[in-house]
């Protein structure tokens, strides 16, 4: 294993919490994703389903996992189905899990292959009332391909049509939102790497470089510390391309007086970092550039004050956007009357800082959580404030990942360098 995987007692807890919040007599059913097919003989690298790695730590192609608390026999209260791994399948692809490792990893006793799951289903089903069925409703959630989840919710559906069924998902955003201290450890891990890739490409970035070569660098560090690599395309974009919000082709050439746009984050163990920096390519900022890098840092530093226990998101993006229209005043991008005649529904400074200032982060880089519901201990956030000012080939983001705690909150990249000057001193020591 590339990574430090963390304790069965964590997944063991995960799992317990989850059965918790079942009504009695349910069953619930998890599988991994599948290997996604590219051409030819080609395939994507093995992406676990984030429900069932948080479930049970599994990062394997076809593992299903059943949750059944109430049934009968204690065997059956918990399955873990994996992958039937032999000789000739090690000899090709190396080592998959065995029934005792998949125990190590998990904490579930009861491991069979998967080619016994439909015959060990139906030998359970009758026993169970309520069908919890998994299914991706991330709000932003959009995809062509029919998922193997999807295809074995069908299936059952099918084969059973008289059970009642249910979405476990609603639970799985309320459970996984709130992070346990060993997953904090994990983020802090995947953000110290990122801390390190950021002071690699601070020495490197100068006049001539290509966005790609910078991308490399970030590669680079975090290949060789045990990341699978980015959390998410990375974002490397040099003047007006910074303007450009999903900016991910990363291949034009750094112009001396340019700021550079870097939202990079690395995963660690299947959970994400997701950091913004932007730095002067020449290594310093004109004093415009350097008002608006201020701007923005001022609202981000505002902002982490205002994500608190019992605060809603909405009542949060609304203060957020009184501080950014507040600094867009002072930066003369707005004015008074700009503001007096605005519409509530598209305020005056969306026209500088059009995205959201907050998502959840945790397994997912858009992880999921309950939006609508007061923010709690143990979520972990970013704060991303930005301005962007297309006529001024200037864009700016800074981004930083924090974890909500009773009193205040633990900032997971409060290391890694922020302030302007910082930034300068770093390019040019
Ligand atoms: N990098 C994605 C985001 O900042 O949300
Ligand atoms: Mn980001
Ligand atoms: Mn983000």
């Amino acid at each position: 294993m590339r990574y430090q995987a963390l304790s069965k007692e964590l997944y063991i807890k995960n799992r317990s919490k989850f059965a918790s919040l079942l009504p009695p007599k349910s069953i619930a059913i998890f599988t991994s994703n599948d290997i996604m097919p590219t051409s030819a003989d080609g395939s994507m690298p093995f992406k676990q389903a984030s429900d069932i790695f948080y479930l049970s730590g599994v990062d394997q192609e076809e593992t299903i996992l059943v949750v059944f608390p109430d049934s009968l026999h204690e065997k059956h209260r918990e399955i873990l189905f994996v992958r039937e791994t032999n000789a000739e399948i090690a000899i090709w692809e190396g080592s998959k899990l065995t029934k005792e490792s998949a125990l190590e990893v998990s904490g579930i006793r009861t491991v069979y292959w998967t080619d016994q799951f439909e015959k060990i289903f139906h030998a359970l089903i009758s026993e169970a009332q309520l069908v919890f069925l998994n299914s991706n409703e991330h709000t932003r959630a959009s995809s062509e391909v029919e998922t193997r989840e999807m295809r074995l919710s069908k299936w059952m559906r099918k084969k059973y049509p008289h059970y009642r069924y249910e979405r476990s998902a609603p639970i799985m955003h309320r459970i996984r939102s709130v992070k346990e201290a060993e997953e904090i450890e994990q983020m802090q891990r995947a953000c110290d790497i990122t801390k390190s890739g950021l002071e690699r490409v601070l020495k490197f970035i100068k006049p001539g470089v290509m966005e790609y070569e910078i991308e490399a660098e970030f590669a680079h560090e975090f290949l060789r510390q045990g990341s699978r690599g980015f959390a998410y395309t990375p974002i490397i974009a040099s003047g007006f391309n910074a303007c450009v919000l999903h900016y991910i082709e990363n291949e034009a050439q750094c112009q001396a007086g340019d700021v550079l746009l870097m939202d990079v984050g690395a995963e660690y163990g299947n959970y994400a970092s997701d950091m913004t920096r932007c730095v002067p390519v020449s290594g310093r900022f004109t004093s415009r550039q350097k008002d608006v890098y201020n701007g923005v840092l001022s609202v981000m530093k505002g902002a982490m004050g205002l994500l608190k226990p019992g605060v809603f998101m909405h009542e949060y993006h609304a203060q957020v956007g009184e501080l950014m229209t507040r600094e867009l005043l002072n930066l003369g991008l707005i004015d008074q009357h700009d503001v007096a005649k605005q519409n509530p529904d598209w305020p005056a400074y969306k026209k500088y800082f059009m995205h959201g200032t907050s998502h959840f982060l945790g397994i997912d880089v858009h992880d999921v959580g309950l939006w609508n519901e007061p923010i709690q201990a143990g979520h972990v956030f970013t704060v991303e404030p930005g301005i962007y000012i297309r006529e001024e080939n200037l864009g700016i983001r800074l981004e930083n990942d924090i974890v909500i705690q009773e009193n205040g909150f633990r900032d997971l990249m409060g290391h890694i360098p922020l302030e302007a000057e910082e930034i300068e001193d770093l390019m040019n020591g």
